[in-house]
């Protein structure tokens, strides 16, 4: 609800997803009606679904993204995945820097930059995700700790056709609390000014993607603040119906 920019609600669907779980998808295809118009729709289903899950959208206006890849494009590098393999099983884009990935894998800004050049060398678009911890928040950091994640995190390089910004405050991930809008706000314009002071007219394109705890209940509110171009939901968007009913804010 901003600026002639096409909004995004990407469902990151973490380590669930088994292939019974291919009915909750299934589902939002059908569901999805013509949406597709007003909002791009995309899960990011364990990268075992993501071949099933790209048969099953054919046509349909739900895309489907990977959640994390390699820094590499092949390799000896026993269980990971490079970003072309992901786009070869059908993925539409990749997450990177994920605070989980951040947290369980030690990964630092400079490895999210990385991830993020072999994700669009296999043209995929990155999601790069960035955000403070709730010490971060309390001690007031969380517009420098972003800036910082924001400058080190996205390459030189990124536009809004090969980048997408998700702010997610790691307090807010999957423990049902929510910045306020003011601050949801506060944040995405500090977001938007450092794209612009960085990456100029560019800036004002990229889409800026809010994430932590959204559900069919707060994302109307969410979704209207300023610099708000859509949502990452996490819990919400392992149900059809609540992921529908957040994307349907658009609608
Ligand atoms: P959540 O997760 O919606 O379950 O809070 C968000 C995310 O990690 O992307």
């Amino acid at each position: 609800m901003s600026s002639g920019i096409k909004p995004i609600v990407a469902g990151n669907w973490k380590m669930n997803g088994i292939l019974q779980s291919s009915d909750q998808f299934e589902a939002m295809c059908d569901g999805a009606g013509n949406l597709g118009e007003h909002v791009d729709l995309m899960i990011c289903p364990p990268a075992t679904l993501i071949g099933l899950f790209s048969k099953m959208a054919n046509g349909k206006s739900v895309g489907v993204g990977a959640q994390d890849c390699h820094t590499a494009e092949l390799g000896a590098h026993t269980g990971d995945l490079s970003a072309l393999m992901l786009k070869d099983a059908g993925a539409g884009a990749v997450i990177v820097g994920h605070s989980e990935r951040r947290a369980d894998h030690g990964e630092d800004d400079a490895l999210v930059n990385e991830k993020a050049r072999a994700a669009w060398s296999a043209n995929l678009p990155a999601i790069i995700c960035v955000g403070e911890t709730e010490t971060e928040r309390k001690s007031g950091q969380e517009l420098e700790v972003v800036g910082k994640q924001l400058s080190a995190s996205i390459p030189d390089g990124a536009t809004p056709d090969n980048t997408i910004i998700a702010y997610e405050p790691v307090w807010a991930i999957g423990t049902g609390m929510t910045p306020t809008a003011a601050d949801v706000e506060t944040m995405h314009t500090f977001i938007r000014k450092e794209m612009t002071d960085r990456f100029g007219a560019h800036g004002a394109g990229f889409r800026l993607l809010y994430g932590g705890s959204v559900k069919p209940a707060n994302a109307a509110e969410l979704m209207a603040v300023p610099n708000v171009n859509g949502a990452l939901v996490g819990g919400a968007s392992l149900k059809a119906s609540d992921f529908l009913g957040i994307a349907g804010v658009y609608a």
